[in-house]
């Protein structure tokens, strides 16, 4: 322990009984929070990943009640899924839990087991998924570590460096495994996460409403604003990219992402990124021509921004009348001719639904 020089200037025990009273009284009545079911916790903590608690909530609700079982979801098939994730990002995790879930049924889980090694084996389930389904689901006494818990625990301990490198990283899961109580180890997992949503947040903590400012380093010595250290941004690029919207006998042309990679097995209309200097009708008939057909390219009639990362797109759309040629999927993994009235179906990524919602009120 010689490497955590702050541990022992921290008494866990009045810690962990104060926040336990405080999120007693100050938990948000979310829809995840009222059950052991171990299924239902790992959705949501699934979902929780890089999401916010607002946005979760009512992809929850509908997940649960469309797949209100390991089973079910095990025997769903992966566009459903992935059309049911839609809008909620990192489509990988819901392809991870649909993986996962078909692993566990063949193994004959009925549901998520209170074996950590053997969740260890599944993917997208690495320490924080598996300690954070099996102390709320269970009461396992295993620490949890996520930006909003590991912002709390900087705090605590008046730990400066910064928190995304790994050294640190690891001292954190340390403070962590700390402070876990042996009993009520979910809900004090949940507690660390509440605070730092609640009280104890990015740049306004309110140390005044806060049950552990009495034994917060940064709060006693008024650094709770600098700490945790602040990372810059990496720099922010524009990219300009054109899409088609490619009409043949009042079908439209969708494609199929390959099976890795971004948004991997989801539906487009094709699109890609315009070379330096390259108009939008001239990057658009590039595409077409890589589709292996022809068209008659009429006028831009959407643009559609959206951001990924550190990227910002601008992505014009334009509407064009197929004229000749069969489509070579090319890089793709599939192409179809779809109903506008059937695009509903296809699971497509939140820039795309946008597209889509747009050609929809065209009347197309
Ligand atoms: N973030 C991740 N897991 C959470 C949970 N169970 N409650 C609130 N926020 C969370």
């Amino acid at each position: 322990m010689a490497s955590i020089p702050h541990l022992h200037s921290l008494d866990p025990v009045p810690v962990r009984r104060r926040l336990l009273t405080w999120f007693r009284r100050n938990a948000r009545a979310l829809p995840w929070r009222d059950t052991r079911d171990s299924y239902a916790i790992w959705i949501s903590e699934v979902m929780l990943q890089q999401t916010q608690v607002v946005t979760v909530s009512p992809y929850f609700e509908r997940f649960l009640q469309r797949f209100p079982s390991l089973a079910h979801l095990a025997h769903a098939d992966e566009q459903t899924v992935l059309r049911l994730w839609e809008g909620l990002g990192y489509y990988r995790r819901a392809r991870d839990l649909w993986r996962s879930a078909r692993q566990l049924v063949r193994d004959n889980h009925a549901t998520i087991p209170d074996d950590p090694a053997y969740l260890g084996t599944l993917p997208g389930f690495g320490r924080y998924t598996t300690n954070a389904v099996l102390s709320q689901a269970y009461d396992r006494s295993l620490p949890i570590l996520e930006a909003n818990s590991a912002r709390v625990l900087c705090r605590l301990f008046a730990l400066a460096e910064n928190p995304k490198e790994a050294a640190t990283r690891n001292q954190l899961w340390r403070l962590a495994e700390s402070l876990v109580p042996t009993r009520l180890a979910g809900a004090f997992n949940q507690a660390m996460m509440e605070l730092g949503a609640l009280v104890c947040t990015p740049t306004g903590p309110n140390c005044s409403a806060c049950p552990l400012s009495r034994h917060c380093l940064a709060h006693l010595q008024d650094r709770q604003h600098e700490i945790p250290m602040r990372v810059k941004s990496p720099r922010i690029i524009a990219i300009e990219e054109v899409a088609v919207v490619v009409r043949k006998r009042g079908k439209l042309l969708i494609v199929q992402r390959p099976d890795q990679g971004r948004w991997a097995k989801m539906w487009e209309f094709p699109h890609h990124a315009l070379e330096d200097g390259e108009s939008t009708k001239a990057a658009g008939l590039r595409l077409l021509q890589g589709l292996g057909i022809e068209g008659d390219v009429a006028d831009e009639f959407a643009a559609i921004r959206h951001s990924v990362t550190r990227f910002r797109i601008t992505m014009t759309c334009l509407d064009v009348a197929h004229r000749r040629g069969v489509v070579r999927a090319g890089l793709h993994a599939n192409a179809a001719w779809v109903r506008p009235a059937d695009l509903h179906a296809y699971p497509l990524s939140a820039p795309q639904r946008r597209l889509a919602k747009r050609v929809l009120a065209e009347g197309w």
